[in-house]
């Protein structure tokens, strides 16, 4: 039997994308359309202009992605499109495109959440796959998310932030220290100069086991700025150690967290999900803290782990091998929840 080809559409926030997957293990594309340049200006994506870019973008980068792979739309067994959570109005173009190829194809559609997507990214990888069961940490702009898997869809939210996501701090943060928007890259490269232990900040943990919030240290990072810019503007030294600070508050935070989490339910696996897992300091803390537990770590690419349509093939791909199905009314459901 042949590898499951599935094309995969992405429309939640303000990347447009498509990709095509085989057998849930192989990118034969990967496109993505980006708007950052758009919404730079306004420090944040702005869901109308999202939209309307689209709308324009949804079809070419479609067309651009079947191209890529080599393959046409009569060989793809199924269509997997985002259908939450995300903006409602960007979401409804993705799959308003998807329903109608899927309808005119006579394909199957499959809607898939999207931060099953950001899971499923680590899967797509030429080497051993992770093994379950595992922990994953969950770290994107919107969630923060402490989940046991026993296999694909099979998931047990250990914990999650009470406040802030993880990637909204680093957006935040980044701000603070006069960066612009997506904030997490810009912040992890001005850290790359500044001292981690320079600037006291309050960690992000919270009382309960497994949760986080990380309000407080957005607040003490904008406080420290505020207070060391009255003496004049904030030298780029210090600059770069409050960026570095913070990020080592975060990074450390949920390295602990995870650890804990890992050892509670005895696995010898995590992963890591989601726009902030591109990030190396992350990525360092966490095998750091893993490894002499003999606790294997894996994460995506830097370019799986930012939004993309691949991620959301490979989750479609199981889906799609389970028997799931969607009707042709799916609709957006902007604050889909992991489980
Ligand atoms: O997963 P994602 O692309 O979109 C959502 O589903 O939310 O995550 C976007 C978030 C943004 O907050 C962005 O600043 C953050 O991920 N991010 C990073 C890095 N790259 C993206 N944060 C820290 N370091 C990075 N290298
Ligand atoms: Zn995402």
């Amino acid at each position: 039997m042949t590898e499951p080809l599935i094309l995969g559409i992405e429309s939640s926030c303000d990347e447009t994308a498509a990709a095509v997957v085989a057998g849930g293990r192989k990118v034969l594309s990967n496109i993505i359309a980006s708007q950052i340049d758009l919404h730079k200006k306004y420090g944040g994506v702005v869901p109308e202009i999202a939209s309307r870019k689209h709308l324009e973008a949804v079809l070419p980068v479609i067309r651009e992605a079947l191209e890529a792979a080599g393959v046409t739309l009569e060989q793809i067994d199924a269509i997997a499109v985002t259908h939450g959570p995300g903006l409602v109005g960007t979401l409804l173009v993705g799959l308003s495109a998807a329903k109608a190829l899927a309808y005119a194809t006579d394909k199957p559609l499959i809607g898939v959440n999207h931060l099953h997507g950001h899971i499923a990214a680590n899967f797509l990888v030429d080497e051993e796959p992770p093994q379950f069961p595992l922990v994953c940490l969950v770290v994107s702009g919107g969630h923060t998310d402490l989940i046991y898997m026993t296999g694909h869809g099979q998931m047990e939210l250990l914990g999650r932030t009470r406040d802030d996501a993880a990637g909204e701090a680093f957006d935040k943060a980044a701000r603070s220290v006069g960066l612009g928007y997506p904030g997490g890259p810009q912040v992890e490269k001005l850290a790359l100069l500044g001292n981690p232990d320079a600037v006291p900040l309050p960690h992000a943990r919270t009382e309960g086991l497994y949760d986080f919030s990380f309000s407080g240290l957005k607040t003490a990072v904008l406080q420290y700025a505020q207070k060391a810019s009255k003496a004049g503007p904030l030298s780029d030294q210090q600059r770069a150690d409050l960026a570095a600070s913070f990020q080592q508050a975060v990074t450390s935070t949920l390295a602990e967290k995870t650890l804990k989490a890992a050892k509670a339910k005895g696995v010898t696996q995590v992963i890591l999900a989601g726009g902030v897992a591109a990030n190396g300091a992350l990525r360092r803390a966490m095998r750091e803290t893993l490894a002499p537990h003999g606790i294997r770590l894996g994460y995506p690419p830097p370019i799986l782990c930012t939004d993309n349509a691949a991620m959301i093939a490979a989750a479609g791909h199981y889906l799609y091998v389970a028997g799931v199905r969607s009707a042709l009314d799916l609709n957006a459901v902007p604050s889909l929840g992991l489980l």
